[in-house]
């Protein structure tokens, strides 16, 4: 008989029976490929231990705190909620060469002096490689055990014969099930694997961590498709050529989504950044137009972030818009209201924002941030070095709430600043006998703009 095969979108998980040049549930092009049709032999009843489960009602189950291991460091603790629960199964993506590998073999180190066996299978390096890394993080404890494996049935053998309390996978991509006909890599592969080890996390209370990786084309199968089955996704940013590594969850079943910590990569490994602000704003140069220092919130963290813009004529018919750091739409959509509402004429202007530092921020309170600092940079009129602001901005100009205002302020006085620009709604909020920063509220970008400049 013939094999069935299909053709399954390398990013997504698509699945055609014809090849597509673009796929349309994701919309990336060239992303097909022909994989053979696999159908996984376990039964597949929904249930985690095998048998039937048991029907309860909700108020006689008992509640328990999860189950944490501390990994001993503090920040990735805090990212994953509190700690790594245990039986919890979390993805670390990125790109190749930003830091997965380093991050969790000193995460390992960690587990293993304080609880016992942890397993360390690695698909991409051999186990002198993993000792030489090991010896740089000065990462050598009898309970780390290493092993060189791809083959996800002796991965289990393995992982049933040591019983470690925790498994790090690395990377999912290199490993292969013998039953399924496609390369490692492949979506049916890496799906599957995937499922193989959610279902031996959760069956014998191990934590397994699987390492993925991302390139900005898609190249390999994304562990896109793996997101919804893991408890806790966490995503690497930053450039690999800069020194500093943002850690976000991006899903947490265990915690706060979207948490993030910053670490910076030494010669002897990562180190954490205890005051992100800190850093994000140590290069940062006074008196030059177009900066703005904004208080931004990342999960339950508030930090602060230098947005920097660049104004100059436009010598080409349309003028560019680019940013990075901040979402591109909303950028474009502050650049008008600036124009139409703020009365500045950007029209025949390219405009460039920068978050400096390298991290990106998706949240609504750093618009007014990007509004003044694209102001500044036209009136090249620097704003005072001691002013902190944040505020969502609507379309007809107006200066809307954002949530977590005393935090935002804590964080601005903490850090020595002055004078914070805050949403007018906000400020009833606040009670302002217990502030020693200066609060000016603002209704519009027009009555920000006179603040500040
Ligand atoms: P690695 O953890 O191997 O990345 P990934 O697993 O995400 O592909 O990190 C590799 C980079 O980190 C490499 O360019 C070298 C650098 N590095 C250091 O700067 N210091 C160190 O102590 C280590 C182990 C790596
Ligand atoms: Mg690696």
């Amino acid at each position: 008989m013939k094999d069935k095969t299909a053709f399954v979108c390398q990013e997504c998980g698509h699945e055609s029976s014809k090849w597509l040049g673009k796929c349309p549930g994701c919309n990336n092009w060239n992303t097909f490929v022909e994989e053979r049709k696999f159908k996984a032999k376990e039964p597949r009843n929904g249930s985690l231990s095998g048998g039937m489960s048991a029907v309860v009602p909700i108020t006689e189950v008992e509640s328990s705190e999860a189950n944490r291991y501390q990994t001993g460091i503090k920040e990735l603790d805090k990212v994953l909620g509190g700690g790594l629960v245990v039986g919890s199964l979390v993805l670390v993506g990125g790109e190749p060469g930003i830091g997965k590998s380093t991050l969790v073999l000193q995460m390992c180190h960690e587990i293993s002096k304080r609880y016992g066996t942890v397993l360390y299978i690695s698909g991409e390096e051999s186990v002198q490689q993993i000792k030489l890394r090991a010896n740089r993080l000065n990462a050598l404890s009898k309970d780390l055990l290493i092993v060189s494996e791809t083959n996800i049935g002796l991965i289990e053998k393995h992982i049933e014969e040591q019983k470690p309390k925790a498994v790090v996978i690395d990377s999912i991509q290199t490993m292969y099930h013998e039953d399924i006909p496609s390369a490692p890599g492949s979506v049916s592969q890496v799906r599957e694997n995937a499922a193989k080890l959610m279902y031996l996390s959760k069956g014998k209370g191990v934590s397994i961590f699987l390492i993925g990786h991302v390139t900005k084309e898609g190249a390999l199968a994304g562990p896109r498709v793996l997101e919804h089955l893991v408890d806790t996704v966490l995503y690497f940013e930053g450039d690999k050529n800069h020194n500093f590594r943002i850690l976000r969850s991006h899903k947490n079943r265990f915690g706060p989504a979207n948490e993030i910590a910053v670490f910076e990569m030494r010669e002897n490994g990562l180190i954490e950044v205890e005051n992100p602000s800190e850093v994000f704003l140590s290069e940062r140069t006074a008196d030059t137009s177009g900066s703005i220092i904004v208080a931004a919130i990342e999960g339950t963290r508030p930090f602060l972030v230098e947005i920097q813009a660049l104004v100059s004529p436009s010598y080409f018919g349309i003028p560019q818009r680019r940013c990075s750091g901040v979402d591109y739409n909303r950028f474009t959509l502050l650049s008008a209201v600036l124009e139409k509402r703020g009365g500045y004429n950007v029209g025949n202007q390219d405009i460039f924002v920068n978050v400096a530092g390298g991290v990106s921020i998706d949240e609504p309170a750093v618009d007014l941030g990007v509004v003044l600092a694209i102001a500044s940079n036209i009136k090249d009129v620097p704003a005072d070095p001691k002013t902190v602001v944040f505020g969502e901005v609507g379309l007809a100009g107006e200066v809307r709430a954002v949530s977590q205002v005393s935090e935002r302020i804590k964080e601005a006085e903490r850090l020595g600043f002055t004078k914070c620009v805050i949403p007018e709604s906000n400020v009833k909020g606040i009670n302002l006998k217990s502030v020693s920063i200066k609060i000016v509220g603002v209704r519009n970008i027009r009555e920000a703009l006179q603040t500040v400049f």
